[in-house]
């Protein structure tokens, strides 16, 4: 494929565009519970506009863009008060939550560097952290340990943490809420236990962070897990989830400038410009900056307030509707907007995609140390219009999956998959196990398979299939057919 030869009309391009989005998941009106978080189309509007209007501005020099900085640092304050914070914490505006995970893993390892002497830092994660802490240690060779949480409860064990602490250990994680169950771990135990030891305790309230204090206001009961609990020397916090920002926002916060020092990376050693950056961008739009603030002063604490009692309504019925179905079960007790549900007795993976032709996206997700396959659900202020369509659909998915027979893999087939190892894995492996889900390149068109065929491989295995996934995904478009097709379609009309 080349660069076009000639430019075409805007409107053209437009065409081109809409055509291209056809098939994308429909998240307008609440339909997805995972991905996009609906705040209504006012929020949209005004999010869209400040987001344009701050577009094309540089964050990467805030002296020559105050606007920029005024944003970024009035957010920040926002943040830290909402997390109770005194004014003395600092922090960024990073591009996401795995951003802001991967800074306060940066920061704790070039704290221990420098400040403690300690060559390769090592960090204790209970299993159901984030990914994105795994993908630090990766990305920057920090040591760590997976602990397994409390198989009843899915919280952080910290007797297991304290365990897994070692000379070089400088950093433990705890999540508020972690992502998989929704429950919060006990972050003042977890923090005891870092001062004890001396530790760093990051919190990663991305995904939990700013809705469950307004939950704490309704009356919910919510583990502290914020400034106010000693111990706890950072917090990431995603705006782009339930402050309902567009992608692209979310914060990591220090306790205090000493250790907020250790995630600013600058170089005078080479013939260019002076490089000085707090997070991972070099170069970024104003736009995500603009849209959060803007939507921090569209709709103020009280129209937060009031979107989160849509939501803990929501999730109120749905974990009720999910109590009382005996064909389900709900993986620990939710605290938060996100729930998690088992299969008793059959695969859960079909529930899926019986959803999606009944035009609903639910997630799966695989088992792992403790937590069996299951569907996850972000509920966000949109879901409660949708009850009384959503219930009765999901109902009918858990029953259709029960009865389906799509979901068992013959024992043989079970037996070969759990046998593969990572060793004598091969991108022939991959395409001899595609060919057995019944895909081919490109997208599937049904999920519950190949989930139900990772589910019963090692993980590791299950990674190296992914990887392949991805990697045979992006790769160069044989024709050039899709926008021809979308303009002769928009001709014939
Ligand atoms: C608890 C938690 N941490 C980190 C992340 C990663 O955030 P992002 O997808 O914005 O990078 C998520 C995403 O859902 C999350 O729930």
């Amino acid at each position: 494929m080349r660069i076009p030869e000639r430019g075409r009309p805007a409107a053209e391009v437009m065409t081109l565009l809409d055509a291209a989005g056809a098939r994308d998941l429909p998240w307008r009106e609440g339909r997805t519970f995972a991905y996009v978080y609906e705040g209504g189309r006012d929020v949209e509007e005004v999010a869209k506009a400040a987001y344009m209007r701050f577009l094309t501005e540089n964050a990467l020099d805030p002296t020559v863009y105050p606007s920029l900085l005024k944003f970024e640092t009035e957010i920040i304050a926002m943040a830290a008060a909402h997390l109770r914070g005194g004014p003395e914490v600092v922090g960024n505006f990073t591009s996401g939550g795995t951003e802001s995970c991967l800074l306060a893993v940066k920061a704790a390892r070039d704290f221990a560097r420098r400040e403690r002497g300690i060559a390769e830092p090592h960090m204790v994660l209970p299993v159901t952290a984030h990914a994105a802490f795994q993908k630090a240690a990766h990305y920057f060779d920090m040591a760590m340990t997976l602990v397994p949480v409390d198989p009843k409860t899915f919280k952080a064990d910290p007797a297991a943490m304290a365990a897994a602490i070692r000379p070089e250990t400088i950093l433990l994680v705890a999540s508020a809420c972690q992502y998989a169950h929704g429950v919060v771990d006990p972050v003042p135990e977890i923090g005891a236990l870092a001062e004890r030891h001396g530790l760093l305790l990051h919190v990663d309230a991305c995904i939990g962070g700013f809705i469950l204090p307004y939950f704490r206001r309704l009356g919910a009961a919510v583990t502290d897990f914020d400034f106010a609990v000693p111990g706890v020397t950072s917090i990431s916090m995603d705006f782009h989830k339930y402050a309902y920002a567009p992608k692209g926002a979310s914060v990591v916060l220090y306790r205090s400038k000493a250790l907020r020092r250790h995630q600013i990376f600058t170089a005078a050693t080479w013939t260019g410009y002076s490089v000085i950056n707090p997070t991972i961008q070099s170069t970024k739009s104003g736009g995500p900056l603009a849209a959060t603030w803007a939507l921090l002063h569209y709709l103020g604490d009280e129209g937060y307030l009031r979107f989160a009692e849509r939501t803990l309504a929501a999730t109120r019925a749905i974990v009720a509707a999910i109590r009382a179905n005996p064909h389900v079960r709900l993986l620990g007790t939710p605290e938060s907007s996100l729930i998690a549900f088992a299969a008793n007795g059959f695969s859960v993976f079909p529930i899926v995609d019986i959803m999606r032709q009944k035009g609903w996206f639910v997630q799966p997700q695989l088992g792992y140390m403790g937590s069996e396959a299951n569907i996850h659900l972000s509920i966000d202020q949109s879901t409660v219009d949708l009850l009384p369509q959503f219930l009765p659909d999901l109902a009918e998915a858990i029953e259709a999956a029960r009865a389906s027979n799509a979901a068992h893999l013959p024992p043989q087939t079970a037996a070969m998959l759990a046998s593969l190892v990572p060793e004598t894995f091969t991108p022939e492996t991959y395409r001899q196990l595609m060919a057995m889900a019944g895909t081919g390149a490109g997208l599937p068109e049904g999920t519950a398979p190949i989930n139900l065929m990772l589910n019963a491989m090692r993980p590791e295995v299950a990674g190296l299939v992914m990887t392949e996934f991805f990697n045979d995904l992006y790769v160069q478009p044989r024709e050039d057919v899709e926008p021809r097709e979308a303009l002769r379609a928009e001709a014939a009309e």
